[in-house]
C-alpha cells in the first residue's frame, strides 16, 4: 500500500489517531531495517541529503541516541541541540526556534519536551516533519511502536494477549502510548498502580484496572514497568521507595508464582529496586535491551515512512548503492 492510501500524514505525534493498519506497516517496515545494524557497515543511502533536528528539551539517553543511529544509519544529517546550550536559555519559544530552523532549510525535526502537547504545536506551525520523542505526559510514540516490535517479535503476535502496564500512570506518555497501540492491535491491556499513581478515568480507554502487583502477575502474558517518574511529583504519591517496592515492586519471588512465562519490559530508565528488581531486569524474561535495539529500527522506519518512502520498497532502498 502507497504511503499517500495509508495516509501516514506530514508527522508522528502520537498513536492515539492511527489506524491499527498504519502501526503494522511502521512495525512491518522496521522488521526490514532491523538488519542494517546487524551489518559491519551501517549506512544506507535511504535519506541522503535529508537534514534532521534533534531539539531536546528534557534529558534523554535511549531516544535521542537511538534517533541519531537511525538518521545516521540512514545517511541523513544530523544537528542535535540541547536547550541549555541554545538561545532557549535565554528565553527563545519553541516556535520560534523551529522556525529559525526551518530558515536554514531542515527537513525534519525530532522534538521531546516536558509539555504536553507541544509536538502536535510545532506540527501545526512548521512545514518540516515533526516527530514526537515525548511530550510530557502526552504520548512517546516511538517508544510504543518498539514496545509492540518487541512484544511481538517474542509472542509471534500481539492480538490476544494480556498486557499490564505497571506502575507510575499517572505522569507516563509510554502508559499512554501503549494503552493506544496495544489495543488497536487486539491486544487486553490492564494497568497496575497505586491509587495515587492512576489518571482519572484510565478505564475509560478500555483497560482493566488491576489493584494488586499478584494479580496483574496471575493474568498477564507481558509486564511492561514503569518507572516512577520521582522528578515529576511535586507531592507525595507514594509513602517510600522502599515501600513501594514492597507492594507494587516486580520480583523474582513474585514472577517465580505466576503460572507461565512472562515477558517483562521497561522503557528506562530503571530504578533498580524500586520498581523492578535486578535479578528481573537482568534476568531470562526480560526484554529490555531487545527493546533498545528495535528501537533503533522503529526510528530508522518511521524517519522513512514520514519522508515518504513506500513501505513496499523499503528493501529496495536498504540495498540501493551510494551510501
Ligand atoms: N525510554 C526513554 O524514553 O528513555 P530516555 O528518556 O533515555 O530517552
Amino acid at each position: 500500500m502507497t504511503q499517500r492510501a495509508l495516509a501516514l500524514g506530514k508527522d508522528l505525534v502520537g498513536l492515539e489517531h492511527l489506524s491499527a493498519e498504519q502501526i503494522q506497516v511502521f512495525l512491518d517496515t522496521a522488521e526490514a531495517f532491523k538488519e542494517i545494524s546487524e551489518r559491519p557497515i551501517k549506512k544506507v543511502p535511504v535519506l541522503r541529503g535529508k537534514t534532521i533536528v534533534n531539539l531536546f528539551f528534557e534529558p534523554s539517553t535511549r531516544t535521542r541516541i537511538s534517533f541519531e543511529f537511525a538518521e545516521k544509519r540512514l545517511s541523513a544529517d544530523t544537528v542535535n541541540i540541547a536547550t541549555t546550550a541554545s538561545s532557549v536559555a535565554k528565553g527563545e519559544t519553541l516556535v520560534d526556534t523551529a522556525r529559525n530552523l526551518e530558515a536554514m532549510r531542515i527537513d525534519m525535526v525530532v522534538v521531546r519536551h516536558w509539555a504536553s502537547g507541544a509536538a502536535k504545536f510545532l506540527a501545526e506551525r512548521i512545514r518540516s516533519n515533526v516527530i514526537n520523542a515525548g511530550d510530557g505526559a502526552h504520548e512517546h510514540p516511538t517508544q510504543g511502536l518498539l514496545d509492540l516490535l518487541t512484544i511481538r517479535d517474542h509472542r509471534g503476535r500481539v492480538a490476544g494477549l494480556n498486557v499490564c502496564i505497571v506502575g507510575d500512570i499517572l505522569h507516563s506518555r509510554v502508559a499512554r502510548s501503549n494503552i493506544w497501540g496495544l489495543l488497536k492491535l487486539g491486544a487486553n491491556v490492564a494497568v497496575c498502580s497505586p491509587k495515587t499513581l492512576l489518571p482519572p478515568g484510565i478505564a475509560d480507554l478500555g483497560v482493566t484496572v488491576l489493584r494488586r502487583i499478584e494479580e496483574a502477575i496471575e493474568w498477564a502474558d507481558v509486564l511492561n514497568v514503569l518507572r516512577l517518574q520521582l522528578e515529576r511529583m511535586q507531592a507525595g504519591y507514594v509513602p517510600s521507595l522502599r515501600e513501594y517496592n514492597r507492594v507494587f515492586g516486580v520480583s523474582k519471588v513474585r514472577l517465580a508464582r505466576a503460572q507461565r512465562e512472562i515477558l517483562i519490559l521497561h522503557p528506562g530508565p530503571m530504578n533498580r529496586g524500586v520498581e523492578i528488581d535486578s535479578d528481573v531486569a537482568d534476568g531470562p524474561h526480560s526484554m529490555i535491551l531487545a527493546q533498545v535495539t528495535n528501537g533503533v529500527a522503529v526510528r530508522m522506519a518511521v524517519l522513512y515512512l514520514l519522508a515518504g518512502g513506500e513501505p513496499e520498497k523499503a528493501e529496495a532502498a536498504k540495498t540501493a548503492e551510494g551510501a
